[in-house]
């Protein structure tokens, strides 16, 4: 079963003269397993896509399937719980919660979704491991760099084995060679059956996908096929 099947969705904001079509007709499937880089010009709509895919927004028409399931004929209650259950999200200017440590961060989903506190201490551990930074379990966001910052919120995303990874701009506080790490952890999560969704400004990032989408006015300009690109996209991988 497709981990994720968009179907002819579109996203308009705002109406008459501000009309703008933030999305259009725009179609993909994504099956366990497949890694899919989005790129394209700021305002283009990657991070729109990215919401409607992970049920944070509701498209203006067309439908968003998860596993199987139409988020478009669930509840508001029923979207949330596939939020906290299937779908990791690594937001665009992260939203950890500066309140909660990293660990209390990374454990929060999971702890919503009725796991006991310390199975989700447990898993929250291990993914600060993943990403590489185990010593901040109990450090506070403000006192962590923007690439700290930025492993917890992949940290978060990836917690409890959900299946539809959906990472917007993952890397865009991190140096090179910790984005390289932090595709290599993409990467891996999707050869072991999760499907991965990451909007990327880099070349040299998107040459881990199996596939390129390019946006380009709220529209897909090129994403058939297995298509690295030009030839830059080859040598990076
Ligand atoms: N809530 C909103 N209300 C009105 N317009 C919006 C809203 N959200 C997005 N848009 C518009 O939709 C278009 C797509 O925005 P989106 O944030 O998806 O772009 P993006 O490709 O992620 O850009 P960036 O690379 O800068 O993050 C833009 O023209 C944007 O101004
Ligand atoms: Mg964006």
């Amino acid at each position: 079963m497709s981990v994720l099947i968009m179907d002819r969705v579109a996203r308009d904001h705002g109406s008459g003269a501000g009309l703008v079509h933030a999305l259009r007709d725009f179609s993909l499937r994504l099956d366990p397993g497949e890694f899919v880089a989005v790129m394209g010009p700021s305002g283009s709509g990657k991070s729109t896509l990215l919401t409607l895919a992970g049920g944070l927004d509701t498209p203006t028409s067309g439908q968003v399937l998860v596993e199987g399931v139409d988020l478009g004929a669930l509840p508001r209650a029923g979207v949330a719980r596939m939020r906290r259950q299937r779908i990791g999200y690594v937001f665009q200017d992260l939203n950890l919660i500066p309140s909660l440590t990293a660990a209390e961060n990374v454990m929060l989903p999971r702890e919503l979704d009725g796991v006991r506190a310390r199975q989700a201490r447990r898993e929250a551990v291990h993914a600060l491991a993943e990403v590489g930074v185990p010593e901040l379990a109990d450090r506070f966001p403000e006192d962590m760099s923007g690439g700290q910052q930025q492993r917890v919120a992949i940290a978060r995303a990836l917690a409890g084995d959900r299946r539809l990874v959906l990472a917007d701009e993952p890397t865009g506080a991190l140096d090179s060679h910790t984005g390289e790490e932090v595709m290599r952890i993409l990467r891996g999560r999707c050869d072991a059956g999760a499907a991965c969704l990451m909007v990327t400004h880099e070349s040299r990032h998107a040459a881990w996908a199996d596939r390129v989408v390019f946006l380009r006015d709220g529209r897909m300009v090129d994403g058939t096929g297995p298509r690295p690109g030009p030839e830059t996209l080859l040598e990076a991988r």
